[in-house]
């Protein structure tokens, strides 16, 4: 199959500010909200890591880290801040769909990755993802929230996410989206649902977590917990 590459290495210095003012602060939170899921000494790999503050958070926790990322200058950024505070990463520069370890890991996170792919292409990296996860370990997804709420999902959060409809969606995601195609970082589609897929991958949901955008707005990004079933 013919593959576009999405690398992000022309926006590494101002991606991850860019990402906080858009979403005042969300994305991060959304991504930080999956530490919780990790336990020292656990294998983790972030997928399409970019600058990895989240990474960090993982490092930080204890964690035995893996990241991979095609944008050298990305991967340099997260390696600044790991040498920082004396934490240690195996950064591995270079295509996910070309990256396997010798053993499964415990959790493997993709954030605001998956959503850089057409759909095929997005489906192929999800299950080759999933296939690196050990039986009973996780899969963490952090993105774009779709509209309203999938039938597919459990929800274990506090409220029932809201109805948020789809043209404020449309409003909020579609400029951007449409910006970052036409600087070739990702694919133009809409908003995915990545529970359905996940799903026919045998994965289960564990979590979903919507995160508004300010104190009241609409729900528009989420943190999906995953879990691969542990062997009889
Ligand atoms: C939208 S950015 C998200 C970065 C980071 N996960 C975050 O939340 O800030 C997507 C990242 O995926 C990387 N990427 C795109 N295609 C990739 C591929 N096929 N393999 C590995 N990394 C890829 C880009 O270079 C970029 O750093």
């Amino acid at each position: 199959m013919k593959r576009t590459r999405y690398s992000h290495e022309r926006v590494a210095g101002c991606y991850e500010a860019l990402a906080r003012i858009y979403s005042r602060g969300r994305i991060g939170a959304a991504k930080a909200s999956q530490i919780e899921e990790m336990r020292a000494g656990d294998r983790v790999l972030y997928a399409g890591v970019g600058g990895g503050e989240d990474a960090l958070l993982a490092a930080r926790r204890g964690v035995r880290l893996s990241a991979v990322d095609l944008s050298p200058a990305m991967l340099r950024a997260l390696r600044r801040r790991l040498d920082g505070e004396g934490l240690a990463g195996e950064l591995i520069v270079g295509d996910v769909l070309e990256h396997r370890a010798e053993e499964p890991y415990d959790l493997v996170a993709a954030n605001f990755f998956l959503n850089v792919f057409a759909e095929e292409v997005m489906l192929r990296v999800l299950a080759h993802l999933a296939s690196q996860v050990r039986p009973g370990g996780k899969l963490l997804v952090a993105d774009f929230a779709p509209p309203g709420q999938g039938s597919t999902s459990v929800c274990t959060s506090a409220r029932t996410p809201a109805r948020t409809s789809a043209w404020v969606h449309a409003l909020y995601y579609r400029p951007v989206n449409l910006a970052a195609w036409a600087l070739r970082l990702c694919a133009l589609h809409p908003i995915y649902d990545y529970v359905p897929a996940a799903a026919r991958l045998g994965l289960s949901l564990r979590r979903r977590r919507r995160f508004r955008l300010g104190r009241s707005g609409p729900e528009l990004y989420e943190s999906l917990v995953f879990e691969r079933p542990a062997l009889p």
